[in-house]
């Protein structure tokens, strides 16, 4: 595996795969890589002739409260994951290269991003289409691999690429948990052990709402009551949102007639985390 650190070298190296007619994978991350980010590198390496995983805390997708100085990061510990997981290249530019001097471009994508996270954290959309923009002009990838604990932000990059007539494959994968159903995260770092133990409630509330759905259930209140009374459970717990969208629009729904997303943040202190579980029922 060879490590890429500026934007110039991965361009004239795409270029060069595109002349030799190589299908490309990128799994973008921001580092500090967990089972997670290898499950989509382990995806790419299935699909694709070249993967590359980019390494990059994009400083636009953070407010200006938020954590982007201390988000973690080891890039040495990252470099060995990424190689045992097939990856051959990866691309880990610096901030002043991405985004230069005088750098005024940004991608926004409307609607899609007016709920959920799009609505308690603003700019952090315009962040993640423009950097993912960056990424795919800069490594020109046919598929690109997303995990779906982050749920809006699949569908926010799923409109970008239809709307922009972006040549690339949104790819999302399911969410890898750990063995007491906590997703996975680089933020769970941040989490004390009581803090981490509780954070359990999460899952918990969807996999209760879920197995609603199973025997059911469509409507939102009764399936959105049902992870709240569990998220409550946990004396740390303070709820951002609990909400029930359409899996395409993101827009707030009372009844599920199609796909669904039931999606929660939940603050454990200062950190946040999100999680989702995707509801479907089938069309006759
Ligand atoms: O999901 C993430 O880690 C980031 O939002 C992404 C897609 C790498 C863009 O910075």
């Amino acid at each position: 595996m060879k490590t890429i650190e500026t934007v110039a070298e991965m361009m004239s190296l795409a270029k060069s795969w595109r002349r030799e007619g190589k299908t490309v994978g990128l799994v973008p991350t921001m580092g500090y890589l967990h089972q997670g980010h290898l499950s989509l590198a382990a995806a790419a390496r299935l699909d694709c002739d070249i993967v590359v995983m980019s390494i990059f805390v994009n400083p636009t997708q953070f407010g200006p409260n938020e954590d982007y100085e201390a988000y973690p990061r080891d890039l040495g510990h990252d470099q060995a994951l990424a190689e045992g997981a097939g990856v051959d290249y990866l691309f880990a530019p610096q901030p002043a290269d991405m985004y230069p001097k005088g750098y005024s471009t940004f991608v926004n994508v409307e609607g899609v991003t007016d709920y959920l996270c799009g609505a308690k954290r603003p700019g952090h959309f315009r962040g993640v289409a423009t950097v993912v923009s960056k990424l795919f002009h800069i490594v020109q990838p046919e598929k690109a691999y997303f995990g779906q604990k982050d749920g809006q932000q699949v569908a926010v990059l799923r409109r970008m690429v239809r709307d922009l007539n972006m040549p690339v494959e949104i790819i999302a994968r399911p969410i890898v948990r750990e063995a007491d159903g906590v997703a996975l995260s680089s933020r769970n770092v941040y989490l004390t052990e009581e803090q981490r133990q509780q954070a359990v409630v999460l899952s918990q509330g969807l996999a209760k709402a879920r197995e609603l759905f199973v025997q059911g259930e469509r409507n939102g209140n009764v399936l959105k009551k049902a992870v709240t009374d569990t998220i409550q459970t946990a004396p740390l717990a303070n709820i951002d949102y609990v909400q029930l969208v359409d899996g395409d629009t993101m827009a707030p729904i009372q009844q599920i007639t199609g796909t669904a997303m039931l999606a929660v943040a939940v603050y454990f202190g200062e950190t946040r985390l999100i999680d989702n579980t995707l509801l479907e029922v089938e069309s006759e």
